[in-house]
């Protein structure tokens, strides 16, 4: 049986290439992500299970908690119970139904304020013990984890955290195949693109703290391999709270590969300079990229 599963992925190998990228990307016609993003959220125990070790870690018991964007209560579920009071913050209109069904069922409605808009300008009558968000995407690049956090964050108490707290966005030089999107995810380890240097770090978001939402910078960067250039491996690590990491599955921040400007050759132990330019909350296809 499994055998069979498998010689069927192995005839659709190339088909399924984009096809994570094009379950995962955001598009405000469907004010969000399709059913199929939810599934593969919420079939993700890697993912699901960071934040489960961050809930277990901290003590939410009795506590005061603010959800961005819980989408089909993925997350949420695992705090639920234990906590005294829960903001739970959505916008997309087509989980209403869904998100009121579950917590009528679960009798959570005594404890539970449903807020229906964006995280970004919604107010709280109160300030919260914590406060969970998952909406992350590579490097922050398309979602609005940024934008919420440095929002909702006035509505934290002294001591009070954020889950995730911190990600470093991480790069190497690569080779890749472009034939339809300038950036996509890495879906099967054959769409892996040539790696000519080690892993550097790009920038690391402190969500306590972060301010300045276009990211520019030069990183020096020493190819480990000769050969042509033309996009940067992306990986983004997160630690949801300390001790608590996550380092991109298929369900969120999957590693990703994304066009530079321009191909350019580089020789193994010739350093090179990477110029990036990006906003948190736009789109990687606006992102630049480039080596001089
Ligand atoms: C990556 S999903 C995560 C869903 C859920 N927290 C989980 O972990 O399975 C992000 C969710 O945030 C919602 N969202 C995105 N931007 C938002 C915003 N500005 N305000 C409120 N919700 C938002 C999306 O509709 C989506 O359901």
């Amino acid at each position: 049986m499994s055998f069979d599963f498998h010689s069927q992925l192995v005839d659709n190998y190339k088909k399924l290439k984009y096809s994570l990228l094009e379950a995962q990307t955001f598009s405000p016609q469907h004010y969000g992500f399709p059913p199929i993003y939810y599934k593969i959220m919420e079939t993700d125990a890697v993912r699901v299970g960071a934040f489960q070790k961050a809930f277990e870690q901290y003590d939410f018991t009795d506590k005061v908690v603010c959800e961005a964007g819980v989408g089909t209560l993925a997350l949420t579920q695992h705090f639920l119970d234990k906590v005294e009071k829960a903001y739970l913050i959505e916008n997309n209109p087509d989980l209403r139904a869904f998100i009121e069904q579950k917590i009528k069922e679960k009798g959570w409605e005594d404890k539970v304020v449903l807020l229906f808009g964006d995280a970004m300008q919604i107010e709280l009558p109160e300030k919260v013990d914590y406060i969970v968000g998952e909406l992350m995407s590579i490097y922050c690049g398309n979602e609005y984890q940024v934008q919420i956090f440095k929002h909702l964050r006035q509505f934290l108490k002294p001591g009070g955290k954020l889950l995730p707290e911190r990600i470093v966005n991480v790069g190497q030089l690569a080779y890749a195949q472009f034939d339809k999107y300038k950036h996509y995810p890495v879906n099967f380890t054959r769409h892996l693109p040539e790696q000519l240097s080690l892993q550097t770090e790009i920038n690391t978001i402190d969500l306590y703290t972060e301010e300045t939402l276009r990211i520019e910078k030069q990183i020096d960067l020493l190819p480990n391999m000769s050969g042509k250039v033309n996009a940067l491996y992306m990986h983004s690590f997160v630690q949801v709270a300390e001790g608590c990491n996550f380092t991109g599955t298929d369900s969120l921040m999957p590693p990703t590969i994304c066009k530079l400007e321009q191909e350019v050759s580089v020789k193994q132990g010739t350093p090179v300079t990477l110029h990036v330019d990006y906003t948190y909350g736009t789109d990687l296809d606006s992102a630049k990229f480039w080596i001089t």
